[in-house]
């Protein structure tokens, strides 16, 4: 008998995303005629920014589509360095490559300092797919808890000095974090550069939703807050797909003073070739002034952040923690089974006809014992809508909470 090839360790360990695992049972109940309010993806309905819509209508006729370059066009990566320089940031133009999204980016930098077995410090809860990114490249995240009770900020300085091996290649920050929405400060921005350069470690600082703060709440880029003797450690992931509504455009960026850091870099993205070169033609413009369109989707995160909260605060009589930034919530569910629950929602469960499509917590944890009893919920949609998903969500919650568990 022939035997079967195997796919690698690799293959068989990548987890699936916890944001679409559950996408097939969201279609089935679509297919039955249910309508799904969808707060299991961070994809804002916003609609694409004016200057982007205009240069989409530009390219009617195409005659020839050739590669961009592997560093990303010249005109996108001018428009990065003017978006930086906007937000007191120097960069150069050769210290950016443009890639596809921040995904590209994280996957990049992963396999840049690490090779396979070696760590990064990860704080958990963290965007779920960076277990997946570390998989890819068998690197290993360590994981450090971060506490609701102090806003989910950094830990004492110890506790990640701790976690700490022979094995560890950087520390990974998501400023401002998903799925928690906070906001690190300069303080801690300082105190990881500290460990940083004492442990001789690179920082992966993913800054994704820069600039979505709410309450006044003043961000730093970590480039703004390093200073010569430590910029060489920094690489910083950014992405226009939150920023500016493009989520399906797939541009994103690294940027890192780091010479080595960005040759290497620059040869992964040659053997990829390059990004697409429409998608990054139609959002150069908008990106090189791009802050007050941030500015104007940050009010309406912040309004669309309270009414979540204070509906599901009304109706589950609980008290839900504010993040300062981005467009997420973990919400604590009374009982353990939250990817059974948010699978229940979609197979079972619907209200007038509608449900709700939420993320199971525990992808967003490395530590297996974490999240069970947690969802991960984006307020991406208007807040009317927000508002009657966050009622349908509270009155699923407490009926599956008294047929399933009580019985
Ligand atoms: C923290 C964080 N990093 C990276 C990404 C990937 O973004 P992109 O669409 O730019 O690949 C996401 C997407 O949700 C994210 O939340």
């Amino acid at each position: 008998m022939k035997k079967k090839p195997k796919i690698s360790i690799r293959g068989n360990l990548a987890p699936y995303s916890p944001i679409r695992k559950l996408s097939p049972y969201a279609e089935e109940a679509k297919s039955r005629g249910t309508t799904v309010f969808h707060l299991n993806i961070g994809q804002p309905d916003f609609k694409v920014p004016e200057t982007i819509q205009e240069e989409i209508r530009k390219h009617g006729d195409i005659d020839f589509l050739p590669y961009a370059g592997s560093q990303g066009s010249k005109e996108l990566i001018d428009s990065w360095q003017k978006y930086y320089k906007d937000i007191n940031v120097e960069v150069s133009c050769d210290e950016i490559i443009i890639t596809y999204g921040a995904s590209e980016a994280l996957i990049f930098a992963m396999a840049t300092v690490c090779d396979p077995q070696e760590e990064l410090i990860v704080f958990e809860p963290f965007y779920a797919n960076y277990n997946g990114f570390a998989n890819l490249v068998s690197a290993k995240i360590k994981s450090i808890p971060l506490d609701i009770a102090h806003g989910y900020h950094l830990p004492p300085k110890d506790e990640i000095i701790k976690k700490i091996t022979n094995k560890t290649k950087a520390i990974c920050i998501i400023n401002p974090n998903n799925p928690t929405g906070t906001v690190f400060n300069e303080n801690e921005l300082l105190s990881i550069i500290e460990i940083a350069h004492k442990y001789n470690l690179f920082i992966i600082a993913d800054e994704t939703y820069y600039g979505i703060c709410f309450d006044g709440v003043k961000m730093k880029s970590i480039l703004q807050v390093t200073d010569n003797s430590t910029r060489e450690r920094i690489i910083v992931v950014d992405s226009v797909s939150k920023r500016l509504n493009v989520c399906g455009a797939r541009v994103g960026a690294i940027v890192s003073p780091n010479k080595e850091v960005i040759s290497a870099v620059m040869r992964f993205a040659q053997e990829r070739l390059a990004v697409a070169t429409i998608e990054q033609e139609i959002v150069a413009s908008e990106l090189k002034d791009s802050l007050p369109y941030v500015k104007n989707i940050t009010a309406d995160y912040q309004k669309r952040r309270d009414v979540l909260i204070k509906t599901l605060e009304q109706e589950l009589d609980i008290l839900i923690h504010k993040p300062e930034g981005a467009f997420y919530i973990m919400l604590k569910l009374p009982f353990l089974g939250a990817e059974k629950f948010a699978k229940w929602l979609l197979e079972k469960y619907s209200f007038n006809k509608q449900t709700v499509m939420v993320a199971p917590g525990s992808g967003f944890y490395n530590t297996p014992s974490l999240g069970d009893d947690e969802i991960r919920l984006a307020y991406v949609l208007k807040p009317k809508e927000l508002k009657n998903a966050a009622i349908i969500l509270a009155r699923a919650i407490k009926e599956y909470q008294e047929s399933v568990i009580d019985k």
